[in-house]
C-alpha cells in the first residue's frame, strides 16, 4: 500500500492510514454533533465515506461562539474530472449549504504543469473544463472564490513564501516521497496548496478556522504545513478526510482520469457509461449463474454496489440490494443496471447545468472587489 498526493496503489488499510498519519477517525458522537448543529444528515457522513478528521470538533466549537469557518479544497487540473472527484466536492458543497459557509476552492495549475507531462496551453484548457464541472455541482457563487494559482500569483506568492521559508527541503522529501530528480518547482509547491488556509484571513484581516474537505491521499500537504500555519499565527486547519473511490476495475488503487477504463467522466454519455461498467466493473458475484445462486454475491468487493453508496441515498434501499445479492436472488448485470441508471440520472443533471456554467464563470473567480 502507498498514499501521498502523487501515487495511491495497491489495497488501502484505513486503519492502518490513520494511525500513520496520525488522524482520528470521525466518531458516532461527532456525527451526531453535525446532525444537531444542522438538522441535516449527509449519507456521505452516515456511510462512512468521510470518515477521519483532524480537528473537527474544534472547528464546530467555534462555530456555535459564532466564529464561522470557511471551507477550502482544490483541483489539480490534469484532464477530464471524474466521479472519484465528484464526491468529495458534493459532501463539499453539502457543507456550504449546511453550515451556510464560504468555499474557496483553489485550481492548481502550477502544480499540473510541473508534476504532469502536460503543456502549459494542456493544463489551462483542462482548467477551463474542470471549473465548469465544479459551477455545476451548484456552489453558491456569492460564496465560492476560485482561486487559480498562476492567475492570482500576485495574491498567493506573498503568502506562499513565508510558508515555504519554514518548510525544508527534507520534510517535503520524506512528506511527498521526492528525490534529488524532482523538478526544482514540486519542492516549492507544496507552499501554494497551503496558502488558502489562512489567505481569506489575511485579505480580511480575520483569524476565522479553515476546514478542508479531502480525499485521504492529499492529507500529507497539510500535515507538513500545519505547524506552519500556527507559526504565522493563524489557526491549524480542521480536515475532514474521504475514502479514495474504488476505480471501476475493483479495490484497488483510486480512480484516475488518465485511465479511462478506471474511471467515469462526467462528460460521458448514457451509452458509454452502460459499455464501461457492463465490461469494466468489478464484479463481486460468483462466475457462474448457478454457483451465484447457490453461494450469492459479494457487495464489499463488487464496484456497482460501493459506487451506488455514492448515488442511492436512501438506505433502506441500499440494504435490500446489498441483502439480496449476498443471498444469490440479485445477479452481478441486475446491480450493474441499478449503478448504470443511478450514474446517468445524476449525469444527465449536472450536463444540463454545465452548459449554464459558462456563462457564470465570472462570477466565481476571485477578485478583492468580491469581498
Ligand atoms: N492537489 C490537489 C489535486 O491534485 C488539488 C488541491 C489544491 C486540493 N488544494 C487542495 C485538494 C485542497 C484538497 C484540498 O487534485
Amino acid at each position: 500500500m502507498k498514499i501521498t498526493p502523487y501515487q495511491v496503489e495497491g489495497s488501502i488499510d484505513y486503519e492502518k492510514i490513520c494511525s500513520e498519519f496520525g488522524i482520528k477517525q470521525i466518531t458516532p458522537e461527532l456525527k451526531e454533533k453535525i446532525k444537531q448543529m444542522t438538522n441535516a444528515d449527509s449519507h456521505f457522513l452516515r456511510r462512512g465515506i468521510f470518515f477521519a478528521q483532524r480537528d473537527l470538533k474544534w472547528c464546530l466549537e467555534e462555530y456555535e461562539k459564532g466564529n464561522k469557518f470557511f471551507l477550502y479544497t482544490g483541483c489539480g487540473p490534469s484532464g477530464p474530472i471524474h466521479l472519484g472527484h465528484l464526491g468529495t466536492w458534493r459532501f463539499a458543497k453539502w457543507l456550504q449549504d449546511v453550515f451556510d459557509v464560504e468555499m474557496w476552492f483553489q485550481f492548481t495549475d502550477d502544480e499540473k504543469f510541473l508534476f504532469k507531462n502536460l503543456e502549459y496551453d494542456q493544463v489551462q484548457h483542462w482548467l477551463r473544463e474542470n471549473m465548469l464541472d465544479v459551477i455545476a455541482l451548484g456552489f453558491d457563487p456569492k460564496k465560492t472564490h476560485f482561486l487559480i494559482n498562476t492567475a492570482h500569483a500576485s495574491i498567493i506568492y506573498p503568502e506562499a513564501i513565508k510558508v515555504a521559508k519554514k518548510i525544508t527541503t527534507s520534510t517535503v522529501k520524506g512528506a511527498f516521497g521526492f528525490t534529488d530528480s524532482n523538478n526544482i518547482g514540486s519542492i516549492f509547491y507544496t507552499a501554494m496548496q497551503t496558502t488558502p488556509v489562512f489567505l481569506p484571513n489575511v485579505l480580511r484581516n480575520e483569524n476565522r478556522p479553515c476546514l478542508v474537505p479531502l480525499g485521504i491521499d492529499q492529507d500529507p500537504h497539510f500535515r507538513i504545513s500545519r505547524d506552519v500555519v500556527e507559526k504565522l499565527g493563524f489557526h491549524k486547519p480542521a480536515i475532514i478526510h474521504a475514502k479514495m473511490m474504488t476505480p471501476l476495475t475493483g479495490p484497488e488503487g483510486k480512480m484516475s482520469s488518465s485511465d479511462a477504463q478506471k474511471a467515469i467522466l462526467t462528460t460521458d454519455d448514457p451509452a458509454t457509461v452502460k459499455k464501461k461498467i457492463n465490461k469494466y466493473a468489478f464484479s463481486g458475484g460468483q462466475d457462474t449463474l448457478e454457483k451465484h445462486r447457490e453461494l450469492g454475491g459479494n457487495p464489499d468487493i463488487d464496484t456497482a454496489y460501493q459506487w451506488l453508496r455514492y448515488f442511492e441515498e436512501d438506505d433502506a434501499v441500499l440494504e435490500d440490494l446489498a441483502a439480496k445479492y449476498r443471498c444469490g436472488e440479485l445477479l452481478s448485470g441486475e446491480l450493474k443496471q441499478k449503478v448504470i441508471d443511478a450514474i446517468n440520472s445524476f449525469l444527465a443533471k449536472h450536463q444540463e447545468a454545465r452548459k449554464e456554467a459558462e456563462s457564470k464563470l465570472q462570477e466565481f473567480i476571485f477578485h478583492p472587489g468580491k469581498l
